[in-house]
């Protein structure tokens, strides 16, 4: 065992933590990056969550499962006949499998281009030392690190229900809700927040029965409340089946399935069988193994590590980043927070902008959203102007067949500064981010009103819906 010595030990392979370990590399850093995450032949499989049981498997199987929907559904609107259509669910999911293992691949790939120092295990604090921090690594070889700064990325793990651990059979995490090997007859989900819509997705378009139990009385409360009730009323129109302000209780599994016991709105006793169940009831931040105790690094009463806006902790030179710190749980956010520690590390003057992050859930149609929703206005006494334009009127919406949902542009009632831009309908994953760029460049809808889009395509609508700011569609 040598102890090898870096300006810059990252400790989680994430998003998080690759991107800052790659961005510090490249300029000029002598970086490692330790990650523990096993494939299923026992060897490294970077990405973290994002890439191994998030992200880039949902998005696959989203995919997999959209194609079905449309083949079963819309082609014969296009005049496409199809005889015996059937789904292969292992095919499905090994597809799914090798797009996660070019993800792996890819950044093995990228850590070796950017000359970042990969070590396979667990890494955990063991003391403050002379110029930095001692990290012992433990995996199929053990390794001490002495790091001058210290990025902690190590994410974060599902939510259980009390008294329900994941059994990953009966009781899926987002791990088990991917690999699901025969499509289940009925399938309960518990939280209807972001995995339990786009997992409930996947498996309803492959002809599951889908129930999702929600705690709260309303849907979707972080999105606008418009885009909200317009998704909502797509999902149920879908099959998907929603029960709002229930309250669980005992959950019980047999060799049959689950059953889930809960109080519903009313106060009822109610109960709920299925085959299979999916806790989506969000994560908490994962330091597990990490010692953070045994260098004093302090984590709030919710365990996750307490960084400034900078994402510094209380102990110097030690960094944190992506879900195991505060602020929302998505890829991009980790990925800008470790770019921006990687360049303060370096001197320069890293930034992350938290007032435009998008959100996107990539159901059908899908939901985008940057900035304030209209809730938010209005219970901060803001003065803004609305303007909204639906995909039904756009030719290209009407050309793919997709016309669900709309654009809504939120503006300063004053300066039409933009302020949230609101997105329900097909590729908002995509246009969104024209209103990540004007809102970076503190446009206003006028702005974009005023740029040539291109005909016909769906940004048109985002076009149109910065026009309705002023009242001033031209195709609506
Ligand atoms: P993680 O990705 O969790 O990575 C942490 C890594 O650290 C892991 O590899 C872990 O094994 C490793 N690790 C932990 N402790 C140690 C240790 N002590 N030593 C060594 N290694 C350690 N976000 C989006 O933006 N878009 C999406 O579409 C999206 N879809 C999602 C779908 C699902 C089903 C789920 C569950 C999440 C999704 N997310 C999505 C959220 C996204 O995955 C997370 O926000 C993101 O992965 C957080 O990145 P991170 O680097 O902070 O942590
Ligand atoms: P979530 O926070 O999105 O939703 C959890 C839902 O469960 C909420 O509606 C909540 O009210 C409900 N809930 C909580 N406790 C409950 C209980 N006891 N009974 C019934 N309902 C309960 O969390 P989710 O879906 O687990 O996802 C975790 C995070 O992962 C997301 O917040 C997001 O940050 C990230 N993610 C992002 C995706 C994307 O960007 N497209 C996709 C999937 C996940």
């Amino acid at each position: 065992m040598s102890t090898k010595q870096f300006d810059v030990v990252v400790i989680g392979g994430g998003p998080g933590g690759y991107i800052g370990a790659i961005r510090a590399a490249q300029l000029g850093l002598n970086t490692a990056c330790i990650d523990e995450w096993k494939n299923d032949k026992g060897g490294p499989a970077p990405g973290g969550t994002c890439t191994n049981v998030g992200c880039i498997p949902s998005k696959a199987l989203l995919q997999s499962s959209e194609h079905f929907d449309h083949a079963g559904h819309a082609f014969a609107d296009h005049g496409i006949g199809l005889k015996d259509l059937s789904i292969d669910v292992a095919k499905m999911l090994k597809r799914k499998d090798g797009v996660v293992k070019q993800n792996n691949d890819g950044i093995l790939y990228l850590f070796k281009k950017n000359k970042v120092t990969f070590f396979h295990g667990r890494g955990s604090f063991v003391k403050a030392v002379e110029g930095g921090y001692e990290i012992a690594v433990a995996g199929a070889a053990s390794e001490t690190l002495v790091a001058r700064h210290v990025i902690v990325a190590t994410g974060s793990n599902a939510r259980q229900l009390p008294g329900a651990p994941f059994d990953e059979e009966l009781i899926l995490s987002n791990d088990g809700a991917l690999r699901i090997p025969a499509v289940p007859k009925k399938l309960g989900v518990v939280g209807s927040g972001v995995i339990g819509l786009e997992m409930g997705s996947v498996w309803r378009r492959l002809g599951a029965e889908v129930t999702i139990l929600e705690a709260l009385p309303g849907f979707l409360g972080a999105a606008d409340e418009q885009v909200a009730k317009e998704a909502q009323k797509a999902f149920v129109k879908q099959g998907l089946k929603f029960e709002f302000g229930v309250k669980i209780g005992e959950v019980k599994t047999a060799k049959s399935g689950v059953t889930v016991a809960y109080t519903n709105a009313k106060g009822e006793a109610a109960t709920l069988a299925v085959d299979k169940l999916i806790v989506s009831i969000g994560r908490v931040p994962n330091t597990i193994g990490l010692n953070p105790e045994g260098v004093g690094l302090k984590l709030d009463e919710r365990g996750a590590i307490v960084v400034d806006g900078d994402c510094r902790t209380n102990l110097p030179n030690v960094w944190a980043v992506g879900d195991v710190v505060r602020g929302p749980m998505l890829a991009h956010k980790a990925e800008e927070e470790g770019v921006a520690v990687a360049e303060r590390i370096a001197g320069q003057h890293g930034h992350v902008n938290f007032d435009t992050i998008p959100w996107v859930i990539y159901t059908s149609p899908e939901i985008a959203w940057v900035g304030r929703t209209e809730q938010q206005l209005k219970a901060e006494g803001r003065a803004y102007k609305a303007g909204s334009f639906p995909f039904m009127a756009n030719g290209r919406a009407r050309a793919l067949g997709d016309t669900t949902g709309f654009v809504k542009f939120l503006a300063d009632a004053k300066t039409d500064e933009i302020l949230g831009v609101h997105i329900v309908g097909p590729f908002a994953s995509e246009l969104i981010a024209e209103a990540v760029v004007a809102m970076e460049f503190k446009a206003s809808a006028e702005d974009i009103a005023r740029i040539c889009h291109a005909h016909p395509s769906l940004s048109e609508a985002t076009k149109e819906a910065a026009l309705a700011v002023d009242k001033r569609t031209l195709n609506f």
